[in-house]
């Protein structure tokens, strides 16, 4: 089936990398088969993924240096696999752009040759060639949400990407939710923000809310997802329940 998603907003902070491999692990956990793509230079996701290699293959290797996609993916802590990311891929931003190569990653996604049940690839806080790579490659792309003022400002931008992809023909990539995350709900302003947003967009509005949590946090210092940190925790817990949303919406169960 390979779903491929994309977990995109060009604003920085906002649970991007989080959400990728909570959910990613969460997926992995009710025996899905899960590929995590880190297209973020900044390479959190591969951080949080326990991946220890010094430098291990990212898409650059893939794209400079002719290496297979299959011969890149790691085994993570969390139960699903891994494409690293990392500093390379600010090269491989400007290398696709130089070279025309736009579309690389979909076309090397299609190389792939394990059978996954879902691709989910976190992208940099930018709306740069990266990011739309992602785009390109993804048919569902999942919005995380701070409950601030403004934060809705930065989504119009992502939106009408995805429109004029679509439009062009260029991808069949569509918005497949907005995910709430960080949430204190004794915070009034969240809890307003929370209601505008379920008002507003209540048809692709994920009932999850995934709450601030310590230990969400915590665990990427130590390698692993939430979930192998303290599956207890409420931070884990919700993303276990965002786990199961998604692949009702996905898999129509
Ligand atoms: N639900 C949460 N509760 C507490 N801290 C969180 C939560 N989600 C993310 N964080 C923390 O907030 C910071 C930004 O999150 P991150 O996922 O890296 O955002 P992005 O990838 O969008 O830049 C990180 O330090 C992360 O550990
Ligand atoms: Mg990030």
């Amino acid at each position: 089936m390979n779903k491929v998603i994309a977990i995109a907003n060009q604003k920085g902070g906002v649970g991007k990398t989080t959400t990728a491999v909570n959910l990613a692990a969460s997926l992995a956990a009710t025996k899905r088969k899960v590929l995590l793509i880190d297209l973020d230079p900044q390479g959190n996701a591969t951080t949080a993924a326990g991946i220890k290699e010094e430098s291990p293959n990212t898409l650059y290797e893939i794209f400079f240096d002719n290496i297979s996609i299959n011969e890149s993916i790691y085994e993570s802590s969390g139960g699903y696999q891994i494409l690293p990311g990392g500093q390379d891929l600010l090269a491989l931003e400007i290398g696709i752009r130089n070279q025309n190569q736009q579309q690389f990653l979909a076309k090397t996604i299609k190389t792939i040759t394990t059978d996954f049940d879902y691709t989910i690839i976190d992208t940099p806080p930018t709306l740069n060639q990266l990011t739309i790579e992602a785009l390109f490659a993804a048919s569902g792309t999942l919005i995380p949400l701070q409950c601030e003022y403004y934060s809705l400002e930065g989504i119009s931008g992502l939106m009408d990407t995805i429109q004029s992809l679509s439009n062009k023909n260029l991808s069949s990539n569509r918005v497949l939710g907005i995910i709430r995350t960080m949430v204190d709900m004794r915070n009034n302003l969240a809890k307003e923000v929370s209601e505008e947003l379920e008002a507003h967009f209540s048809s692709i509005l994920f009932n999850t809310i995934i709450p601030r949590n310590i230990k969400l946090a915590e665990a990427p210092s130590h390698g692993v997802a939430a979930l192998q940190y303290m599956p207890n925790s409420y931070g884990a817990k919700a993303y276990l329940a965002l786990a199961g949303e998604l692949i009702r919406r996905v898999e129509n169960v």
